[in-house]
């Protein structure tokens, strides 16, 4: 402990002390969307921890308490002359409007499902066996659905297929969708409503994920979709996709190269494979940011043990960056591979192949 720089000792030590305020925020953050507060608080109304515990039926000391840390953080507002409570829009844009692209509420759930199960993960961490998806806590599974969804709704139809060599006529037209690791199927349902010429399949490892989507669908009420619980690689394509496609799923496959190569020969001819990965660089040293920080952290914890506990176990990662990704479909076959479009969270890539 010598030659200790006493400023950056410091600037850490404090840097430390508004992560961890940060940290508890997010589990009260979390219990505030669960027990209703942040909905009785949608309004932007100014409200005494009293009012607002009335309207959520909560206890009002605790809420009062809760919501002190939260102002603290800035994550709620405090007005000090009328010892109120309130969102601003910008607030309620996150945390009460479940259907705004900002609501970060699938992300917060995600990360209080990772400190739920830590037990787990130390000893996934240490000894370096795999942890299929399946095992991880039941936060995770609505979490991620809650996390990506709105990112699909504002992009998937609007802007991710438009960017494809002509896919969305076709799928105007009447065509075959295969939505491969599709999990709670938001994606899936998307499609077949937008299409409704074409029939969709979801496919998933993971059986109560399928339970899940096949209720979305039914609430949807979209008859032109069908789940199927099964692993990437034993997909049967009887009559051929047109399109198919894996969001945010890829690189947690234990063999991305073998289920893409597994996608490219259940295409039709002219069919096409959209890959949407996480935004990333090439190297570690493009990701050093908070949202690479946040993409490592789930990679580290959910992602790579995953694939570890597939065959194959090639553990991509969640930030494998435009190169790898593109020579993991190239590997499969594909001749053509091309990023068609970005968002600041996603790339999205096309890949064909001429000679199908
Ligand atoms: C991060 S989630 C993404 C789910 C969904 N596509 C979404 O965007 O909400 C990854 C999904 O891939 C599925 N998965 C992982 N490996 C798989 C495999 N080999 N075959 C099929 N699905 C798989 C998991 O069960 C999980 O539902």
């Amino acid at each position: 402990m010598t030659n200790l720089n006493m400023e950056k000792l410091e600037a850490l030590a404090g840097k430390i002390v508004g992560d961890a305020s940060a940290a508890l925020s997010i589990l009260l953050s979390y219990i505030g969307d669960q027990s209703g507060v942040f909905r009785a608080m949608a309004d932007g109304d100014r409200r005494t921890a009293e009012d607002i515990a009335e309207i959520a039926q909560v206890d009002p000391r605790y809420l009062q308490e809760m919501l002190s840390a939260n102002a603290a953080n800035g994550y709620v507002s405090y007005d000090a002359s009328s010892k109120q409570f309130y969102l601003s829009p910008e607030q309620a844009a996150i945390f009460a409007d479940e259907s705004s692209l900002a609501n970060m509420h699938g992300l917060l759930q995600i990360i209080v499902a990772q400190f739920s199960e830590h037990d787990t993960a130390l000893d996934v961490f240490k000894s370096g066996k795999g942890r299929p998806w399946g095992d991880q806590h039941v936060c995770q599974f609505c979490g991620t659905d809650r996390f990506f969804r709105p990112g699909y709704e504002a992009n998937l139809i609007e802007n991710w297929i438009p960017a494809l060599n002509g896919v969305k006529e076709k799928l105007e037209a009447g065509g075959t969708i295969a939505d491969i690791g599709c999990g709670h199927g938001s994606s899936s349902v998307l499609m077949a409503k937008t299409f409704p010429n074409s029939q969709v399949y979801g496919y998933d490892l993971h059986g109560p994920s399928i339970v899940d989507a096949r209720a979305k669908a039914a609430d949807a009420g979209v008859n032109n979709i069908q789940f199927e619980e099964v692993g990437a690689n034993d997909i049967s394509a009887d009559d051929g996709f047109d399109f198919a496609c894996i969001f945010d799923a890829l690189h947690d496959m234990g063999d991305p190269v073998g289920v893409a190569r597994h996608i490219r020969e259940g295409l039709k001819p002219g069919g096409t494979l959209m890959v949407v990965e996480p935004m990333a660089g090439d190297k570690v040293e493009d990701n050093l940011h908070p949202l690479g920080g946040v993409f490592y952290a789930a990679s580290t914890l959910i992602c790579l043990p995953t694939s570890r506990s597939q065959d194959v176990a090639l553990c991509l990662g969640a930030q494998a960056g435009p190169e790898r990704l593109t020579q993991v479909l190239k590997d499969a076959g594909f001749s053509s591979v091309r990023i068609a479009t970005t968002t600041p969270t996603n790339i999205v890539f096309e890949a064909t192949t001429a000679n199908l």
